[in-house]
């Protein structure tokens, strides 16, 4: 089997890659590092831009694949509603792209990457994934108009997809090789690891007067290599004929804001100053996921998600990585 990655130079990409790779699959990334790096790839990585249409189609006239992990796209919540238009431009016209260019290549089948910021604030938890879907940002939309797209591409031309649509990603390779390096970084461990290294001075929570125990908010994180299985489940899915699908891929745990600050302080031995901050605009109180769909029909489970092991992975990775790929 033969896979395009796009966006395999990122975060989730190149952990995805590398566990591809153990399973024997063979791998090609198209990314144009432009908040990914090229150390981080560990196949042939063609460096090229979605949006440049010639670029993508070359990839795939001078390849064969059997199916596409599509990761490249914007993914800032906060930045896309300061610029929409590089949000709507890049997450979808980009996709249409590679879209038109699997049709030419005549590759039909794709995975792509959803998220939970589709759900908005959602009514119930845990979230199914038939719960309402009323975005906050325009990330959280591009992605949801993303999924329609990709229903019409498998209505009108029969390209099969599985959307995963993730919850919090999190920690990092087991050996501390490859791992989360976001300029500028907006994820609660990788921040609250710098200040564990003590690049920042204290940590900073978006405020506590939520409706939780704590009062601070509550997400569900996953652990990277956990999302790098549930991509090989789909795929594995769409080749035995698998209908286009979309799935939630938590753990079904949420942990406040304080309860990670708390872990990442014992697992690194530093007691960082934390001050609260104001809120931040377009958080939910609490949002956790319903995976079981996920587990019934892919058979996917997670294996390394519970939080001591994320952030230990996190640790190990900061540390060695004082500067990310820089250091
Ligand atoms: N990190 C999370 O918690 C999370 C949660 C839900 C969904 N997602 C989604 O997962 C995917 C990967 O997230 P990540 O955290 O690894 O992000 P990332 O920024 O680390 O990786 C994205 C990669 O795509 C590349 N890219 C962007 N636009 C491109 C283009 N036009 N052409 C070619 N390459 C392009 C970037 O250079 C980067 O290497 C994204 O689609 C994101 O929206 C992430």
């Amino acid at each position: 089997m033969k896979v395009l990655v796009t966006g395999g130079a990122g975060y989730i990409g190149s952990h995805t890659v590398a566990e591809l790779q153990k399973q024997n699959i063979e791998v090609v990334v198209f990314d144009n590092l432009i908040c990914g790096h090229k150390e981080a790839v560990t196949c042939p990585l063609i460096v090229g831009d979605l949006l440049k249409k010639d670029e993508i189609k070359k990839v795939f006239k001078e390849n064969k694949f059997d199916g596409v992990i599509h990761f490249a796209a914007y993914a800032l919540a906060g930045e896309s509603m300061k610029e929409p238009a590089k949000y709507f431009e890049n997450n979808l016209q980009g996709g249409l792209n590679l879209l038109e260019a699997m049709r030419e290549g005549e590759v039909n089948k794709i995975v792509f990457s959803s998220t939970c910021a589709i759900y908005g604030y959602p009514d119930k938890l845990p979230v199914i994934e038939e719960e309402s879907k009323k975005p906050v940002s325009v990330y959280g939309e591009s992605k949801l108009m993303f999924e329609t797209i990709l229903r019409w591409y498998d209505q009108l031309f029969g390209i099969k997809n599985v959307c995963l649509r993730y919850f919090n990603a999190s920690g990092d390779s087991l050996d501390g090789s490859i791992g989360e390096d976001h300029k500028p970084e907006t994820h609660i461990i990788p921040i609250a690891m710098q200040a564990a290294l003590g690049q920042r001075e204290k940590f900073s929570i978006f405020g506590e007067d939520y409706n939780t125990p704590d009062g601070t908010c509550i997400r569900d994180y996953i652990h990277v290599l956990d999302l790098a299985s549930a991509h090989i489940k789909a795929l594995d899915y769409l080749s035995k004929e698998g209908e286009s699908n979309y799935f939630n891929v938590g753990t079904g745990q949420g942990y406040s804001n304080k309860e990670i600050l708390n872990m990442v302080k014992e697992v690194t031995g530093v007691d960082f100053p934390v001050e609260v901050g104001p809120r931040r605009e377009g958080d939910p109180d609490a949002i956790f996921a319903d995976s079981s769909k996920a587990k019934t029909v892919l058979g996917w489970e997670p294996k390394h998600s519970d939080l001591k092991t994320i952030i230990e992975s996190a640790w190990k990775w900061h540390k060695s990585h004082p500067k990310g790929y820089s250091s």
